[in-house]
């Protein structure tokens, strides 16, 4: 049986996410121009290299006219990505209304739409359909360039329904389905009026993989206590059918930010950022401009160590750099205008004519302006108030072999369980502990911020978004072949 299936790296592996690796900008009726998608799940995404990968997903635009759907199908192709076209109205059910107002919110422990959240979510129904819908389109596009032999590899909360409509098309098909987000405990799970038909639908590909043991254990109690279903170490079966249900966390391509320390400009950058805060430690927040991301919080923690620390007001700087997300979603439209009136006034307090503490940019950077900042940075925030893995914490590390500052991290990140040897670990809702981390990173002796860097950097290096991939795919092809000699016994 195991002579049938192709070297893993012959085996052609389609990526399905929402979001493709690339979003598209309309330049004209029928020109595109293609820019780097924001999230963890692309910086991932972008470092699994040894595959002969074909991406399918959202290029992020509505495209109503064919003229515009052929040209963006044939720009894409030149970076093997296949676009799911989806019109206004699923945009808004689906994407901002039953992904990222009921599952993202949720997923994070931040509970089911309450008061005037709830007003827009009074259509719970139809955008649940609405998402059924858009998985099946998802399915159509995948099943149309599926070629026998194919490793199917689904992403995220936005296609918990896709494994189902897949096997549906073809139950030979093998189907993985990855969660980048949390999976929380099933006591919040079980709050969601179609908990059971997205557990069954996810259950019906091959493997299911979380970033942490604690997800999957928290899904697979999800999948025993509200389905009935035994779990087993392995996963969850169902009438002698077994879903495999495992952890596997991702990492960087570690690699490419180290080389990119090394790029003229970089360096150019960085000699530029060391002039403009001279005499001033740096501290850098990357973040969406998210919720549980923790920004206020992080801030109001920043601005409590300034209150409590006098002699620290003009020798250090924040900076947030806080990427637009989801923006048709007025829960992000608030936290933006919060965040706005937060930093002003920590400014105004603490500012002087010619100095600012906090310097917040609502924008992305560039690939080498970001490594450039993170190669600079003594202090880096990133305080999460739940987070699936957080890379920017990774990618922090990997540019700090020169200088090695120190992680301020989230427990309730991912990341804190493979990086929580050399970060300052802190619950992000204390601001006081935060505020105590801030003067512990700063006053950091050398000695220690290298002991620390280096448990981290070991981790990063070797713990790459490539072995991630190969793990999670070889072990998808095991899992298929052990179920066929459990049927054929
Ligand atoms: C998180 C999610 C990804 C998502 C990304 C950006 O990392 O896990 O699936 O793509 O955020 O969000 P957006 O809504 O812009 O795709």
């Amino acid at each position: 049986e195991r002579q049938e299936v192709r070297p893993y790296n012959r085996q052609r592996l389609l990526v399905v996410a929402n979001r493709l690796p690339v979003s598209a900008v309309r330049r004209g009726e029928d020109s595109w121009s293609l820019e780097i998608s924001a999230g963890g799940l692309v910086s991932a995404l972008l470092g699994v290299k040894e595959f002969e990968a074909r991406w399918i997903g959202w290029a992020g635009v509505n495209v109503p006219d064919e003229v515009g759907q052929k040209a963006l199908t044939k720009a894409l192709a030149e970076k093997r990505c296949i676009p799911v076209f989806l019109d206004e109205e699923i945009v808004h059910q689906y994407y901002n209304g039953y992904c990222n107002n009921i599952l993202w919110p949720l997923f994070h422990y931040l509970g089911l739409p309450q008061e005037d959240r709830l007003a827009t979510t009074r259509s719970f129904q139809s955008q649940f359909t609405a998402y059924k819908k858009a998985n099946q389109m998802f399915a159509d596009v995948v099943n149309e360039h599926y070629e026998e032999g194919d490793v199917v590899w689904c992403h995220d909360y936005h296609l918990m329904f896709l494994p189902k409509c897949l096997k549906e098309y073809n139950s030979k098909m093998k189907v993985g389905w990855f969660l980048h987000t949390p999976f929380p405990s099933s006591e919040i799970h079980r709050t969601l009026p179609s908990r059971s038909e997205l557990l069954r639908s996810v259950l019906a590909a091959d493997l299911v993989g979380f970033h942490t043991y604690d997800y999957a254990r928290h899904f697979v109690s999800a999948c025993t206590r509200i389905l009935g279903l035994e779990g087993t170490p392995e996963g969850v079966e169902d009438q002698g059918r077994l879903t495999r249900v495992a952890a596997f966390p991702i990492g960087i391509d570690s690699e490419r930010f180290i080389r990119a320390l090394e790029v003229p400009d970089v360096i150019q950058h960085m000699k530029e950022l060391k002039e403009r805060f001279a005499g001033r430690k740096v501290m850098l927040g990357v973040d969406r401009l998210d919720m549980i991301k923790g920004i206020p919080q992080k801030i109001l923690a920043f601005e409590k160590f300034l209150e409590e620390n006098a002699s620290w007001r003009d020798k250090v700087v924040l900076l947030q750099i806080a990427v637009p997300t989801r923006t048709d979603v007025s829960e992000y439209q608030k936290l933006t205008s919060q965040v706005h009136e937060i930093v002003g006034r920590i400014n105004g307090r603490f500012g002087t004519l010619t100095q600012v503490p906090i310097h917040h940019l609502d924008r992305s950077l560039d690939f080498y302006a970001l490594c450039a900042l993170y190669a600079v940075t003594d202090v880096a925030l990133v305080t999460s108030l739940r987070d699936g893995m957080n890379l920017v914490s990774y990618e922090f590390v990997a540019c700090q072999e020169a200088k090695k500052g120190v992680l301020i991290l989230s427990e309730f990140a991912g990341a804190a369980q493979s990086l929580g040897a050399g970060a300052i670990l802190v619950n992000p809702w204390n601001i006081t502990e935060v505020a105590a981390s801030i003067g512990q990173a700063l006053n950091m002796s050398a000695e220690e911020r290298e002991k620390r860097h280096w448990h981290n950097f070991h981790h990063v290096k070797t713990h790459t978004a490539q072995e991630w991939a190969e793990t999670f795919v070889s072990e998808l092809n095991d899992t298929v072949i052990e179920a066929q000699l459990r049927i054929s016994k």
